[in-house]
């Protein structure tokens, strides 16, 4: 199996998607491996809209447990890589998340896109409200303890349910259009959006150039088919090493994957 750190040039675009599994090795549980949180709650009932107006006070009752549990985590060795990589990077890396809790933040992160949105916020239920959403640390476990909004309306977690678009799509297809290398860590690849943005990185771009995605987690993801490489290894064993970003190829030796002419 490649373990060669991928060398980014000054020049490349990089982009990190990450998933449930980068965060199983500080303690969050996924979805759907062995154990995992689909194993003992029913997706429409606590992760939909229709969940939410059957019985809100259970769907908050799984998020604040969430929310609870979140917090006595800490972040991972890989998290902690990608917030160097962001040191390194700046504005040439975008790190997109499906995952909620805000270990990527408390990594080190300072630029992270929550696309399936976060724990650690609510919003008003009225989409017509325009109540920003906020930090919210507390938990609710019945119906009648809901907080309300000063429109009225009941405050709902800030999570992209199913069946709900998430957010800033517009910009992560942007991103994964022009970037040089595409990394994805820690997702089943079960869930679109998100699993479907592999298939934007074209082997050859206008300009001539490669880019190149590359999964990486313990086995092989739904849409392993789109990937150039899969790196099989958990998120820490794997994402510490996984970038180089000296000045040039030159500047090493020693075996690097160069992914562009
Ligand atoms: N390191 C890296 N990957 C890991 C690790 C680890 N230590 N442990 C497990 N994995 C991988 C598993 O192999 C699996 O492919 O993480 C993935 C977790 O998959 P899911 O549980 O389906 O989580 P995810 O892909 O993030 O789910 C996507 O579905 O339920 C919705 O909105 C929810 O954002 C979530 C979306």
């Amino acid at each position: 199996m490649n373990s060669r750190p991928i060398f980014i040039a000054s020049h490349h675009r990089v982009v990190v998607l990450t998933g449930a599994g980068i965060s199983a090795e500080s303690g969050i549980r996924t979805f759907r491996d062995a154990g995992g949180l689909w194993e003992n709650h029913r997706i429409e009932e606590v992760a939909s809209p229709e969940g939410w107006a059957a019985d809100p006070g259970n769907v908050w009752r799984f998020y604040s447990a969430r929310r609870a549990q979140a917090r006595e985590c800490v972040p991972n060795a890989a998290h902690r890589a990608l917030a160097d990589l962001e040191s390194k990077l700046g504005e040439r890396l975008e790190l997109i998340t499906q995952n909620v809790d805000d270990l990527h933040e408390r990594g080190g992160s300072n630029r992270v896109l929550h696309m399936h949105g976060q724990l650690e916020l609510s919003r008003c239920e009225d989409t017509a409200c325009r109540t920003q959403p906020f930090l919210d640390s507390r938990l609710y476990f019945s119906t009648e303890h809901i907080a309300r909004c000063t429109c009225g309306a009941r405050i709902r977690p800030h999570i992209v349910w199913f069946g709900e678009e998430p957010f800033e799509m517009r910009r992560i297809k942007a991103a994964v259009l022009r970037c040089d290398l595409f990394v994805v860590v820690g997702t089943s690849g079960a869930v679109y959006p998100a699993a479907g943005l592999v298939n934007l990185i074209t082997s050859r771009r206008h300009d001539g150039s490669t880019a190149k995605a590359i999964y990486v987690g313990p086995e092989p993801p739904l849409n392993a088919s789109s990937f150039q490489e899969i790196r099989l290894g958990t998120a820490c064993e794997i994402v510490p090493t996984l970038f180089d970003c000296r000045r040039s190829l030159r500047d090493r030796n020693g075996p690097y994957e160069s992914f562009t002419e």
